[in-house]
């Protein structure tokens, strides 16, 4: 059987991306790799015990020698790099994490996986014909929009924080490792995703969080910001999408086309928590949103044209917002109980 190395597959969209793997993918072996960072969820582990498709390593991505012997004790036909530092509030307090991991991780799994499916002469050994490297990316390479367009696979790279910066390099080096050396390669630039397992630091599970606690639900600046919100399992679909068909030394840009400025996520959100856990004083959760002061250079606009994969791989999103929210909420109170 063949093996697939998901990297970061305890984080939010790694561990999705693993649940939908093991639904449609039953015959192929999961080997997660996963440092533990404060941002894992030890939890998904819970939900694999005893499935014998899936093993688990702790480890680090910068870790040369423990990626050489995975490479050398599996059959592994596969990556998709999901591991990164990924908070860009983090990034600007602590970027060095962000550069160690996003950077020189993502250029140790290369190298591995180079060592690894690669001869002397940088041909692809037979034994690895059908293999791929899968990077997963941000939009946030890009840098902000105004009011106007969107981000294609062509748009120049212009990072605006450490996060996007660090993750911006990272996306040169899985180029570059294409271009030079023929390792196959596909890259994945997609916008904000929302969803169960989250962890709590971003905005969705904290407007949540805030709200049931009856505390100030804190929106940066004047919450005019935009994103471009897709539902984390559209994400999954896409990205097994591209890691099948995808063309070798593609980029390919995934959104949900589906921008909301911050304040009215949040509004959305709460017009769900007011429905299903109304407030013991009758007033509604909005009245708790608290303005402070902007994140650093915080990104005006982001935003996604997917025409790419839409059309050559024939994806779309299929979550409609209000329903992936709904089954976001629900998540993130369920798992309060
Ligand atoms: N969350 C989003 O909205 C979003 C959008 C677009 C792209 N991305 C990208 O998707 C990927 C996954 O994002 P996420 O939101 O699931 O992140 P996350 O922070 O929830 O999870 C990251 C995981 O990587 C692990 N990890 C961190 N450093 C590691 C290291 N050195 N070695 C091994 N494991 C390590 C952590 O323990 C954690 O389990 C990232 O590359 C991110 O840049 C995220």
């Amino acid at each position: 059987m063949k093996t697939i190395l998901i990297t970061g597959g305890l984080g939010f969209i790694g561990s999705n991306f693993a649940d939908y793997l093991i639904e449609i993918k039953p015959d192929q072996n999961l080997l997660i790799l996963d440092k533990k960072t404060y941002a894992a969820d030890p939890k998904a582990l819970d939900r694999w015990k005893g499935n014998t498709q899936v093993s688990f390593v702790k480890g680090d991505i910068c870790d040369s020698t423990l990626l050489e012997k995975l490479f050398c004790e599996n059959n592994i036909q596969g990556v998709i790099h999901f591991a990164a530092e990924s908070h860009v509030d983090n990034s600007i307090s602590g970027p060095q994490a962000f550069v160690e991991t996003n950077i020189m991780g993502t250029f140790q799994l290369l190298e591995a996986a180079r060592k690894s499916w690669l001869d002397d002469n940088q041909k692809v050994k037979p034994a690895f014909n059908s293999a791929r490297f899968h990077h997963i990316s941000t939009d946030e390479v890009y840098g902000a929009l105004g009011p106007e367009g969107a981000f294609t696979e062509k748009t120049p790279y212009a990072p605006n924080s450490p996060y996007s910066a660090s993750k911006a390099a990272s996306d040169h080096l899985a180029r570059s490792y294409f271009h030079t050396y023929g390792l196959p390669v596909v890259t994945t630039n997609c916008s904000n995703n929302f969803g169960p397992n989250q962890h709590h630091e971003k905005l969705i599970p904290t407007i949540i969080r805030k709200a049931i606690q009856e505390e100030s639900i804190p929106i940066y600046g004047t919450g005019e910001n935009i994103r471009d919100w897709l539902f984390v399992k559209d994400h999954c679909k896409a990205i097994q999408i591209v890691f099948e068909r995808g063309v070798l030394g593609e980029v390919y840009a995934v959104g949900g086309d589906n921008e909301k400025t911050n304040l009215e996520l949040c509004a959305s959100v709460i017009s769900i928590l007011d429905k299903i856990e109304p407030r013991t004083n009758g007033e509604s959760y909005y009245k708790l949103i608290t303005h402070v002061t902007d994140r650093l250079g915080h990104d005006y606009r982001y935003a996604i044209d997917a025409t790419k994969i839409k059309n050559d791989l024939k994806w779309t999103p299929q979550t409609p917002f209000e329903e992936g929210l709904k089954i976001t909420v629900e998540h993130y109170l369920a798992k309060r109980k």
